[in-house]
């Protein structure tokens, strides 16, 4: 800038959205005919959001997910990752894309039974050809609690530990955007609460952004905002509710 004029705070947030959606539909085709699952959905996820996706049964949620991570090309329409229009990249790129900005977390561990938990959070670093530093993989996996379990095998972890190692194995290549689909869906509720702050920690100290599907009123209130999804469509949002005021906007799209 050449003029002395004092700084204005541009009008448009000078952070780009961590993630965009813009028109996103998504048709399947089958034998029965087909099924529109996303009907035209424009979305931006802020930098350092925790964004809950919810909505009825067959809304779209899971489809949302698959598209926005690239793990499912949307019929049409456009994803942004951090700037990086998805559509149009190849297999190759895309797999990059995800392995270095993206971290997963599903309602099934996907852990690999064979590998110790430190080779299974090492794992995602060796796939993008770095070697792990012994010390960042500890490092990790003290953030969820488990550095003294490095050397054991999934089998020998309760649900809730093996999700944590699911949560370390996504955090060590420290992603720009957490996709979490039911991430405490087979937990109970104390174990819930422990892999959800994890996730608030992931917005709050690392600017990390999450979307998070989940029907579970209590597990959407520890994001800032729910997304509510109805018919393939985004139906409406509730920032800060309580899971009362969740469970309240949510019975009222089943309705
Ligand atoms: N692979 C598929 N083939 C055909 N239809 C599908 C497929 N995946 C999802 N659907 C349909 O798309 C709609 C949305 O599904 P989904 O995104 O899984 O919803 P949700 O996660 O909200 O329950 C549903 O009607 C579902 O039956
Ligand atoms: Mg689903």
């Amino acid at each position: 800038m050449t003029s002395t004029a004092p700084t204005r705070h541009p009008v448009v947030p000078s952070d780009p959205p961590a993630l965009l959606l813009d028109g996103i539909t998504k048709t399947y085709e089958s034998k029965a005919g087909a099924v529109q699952a996303l009907r035209g959905v424009t979305y931006h996820f802020q930098q350092g959001s925790f964004t809950a996706v919810m909505g009825p049964s067959g809304s779209g949620k899971s489809t949302l997910l698959q598209c926005a991570a690239g793990l499912d090309q949307p019929t049409a329409g456009t994803v942004l990752l951090g700037g990086t229009r998805l559509q149009g990249l190849g297999e190759v790129e895309l797999t990059k894309l995800r392995r270095k900005q993206m971290g997963f977390v599903f309602q099934a561990y996907n852990l690999l039974p064979s590998l110790t938990v430190f080779d299974n959070v090492a794992l995602p670093l060796r796939l993008t050809g770095i070697r792990p530093r012994r010390q960042d993989v500890l490092a990790v996996l003290d953030q969820v609690g488990l550095a003294d379990k490095a050397k054991r095998r999934p089998a020998e972890l309760s649900g809730g530990q093996q999700q944590r190692v699911a949560i370390a194995r996504a955090l060590i290549t420290r992603p720009a955007v957490f996709f979490a689909d039911e991430p405490t869906g087979a937990l109970d509720s104390k174990t819930s609460r422990q892999i959800l702050s994890l996730l608030r920690e992931a917005t709050d100290r690392a600017g990390q952004t999450v979307v998070m599907v989940t029907h579970d009123p209590v597990a959407a209130a520890y994001a800032s905002r729910v997304l509510f999804l109805s018919d393939g469509l985004v139906a409406g949002s509730l920032d800060n509710g309580s899971p009362a005021q969740i469970a309240a906007a949510m019975s009222d799209l089943e309705r």
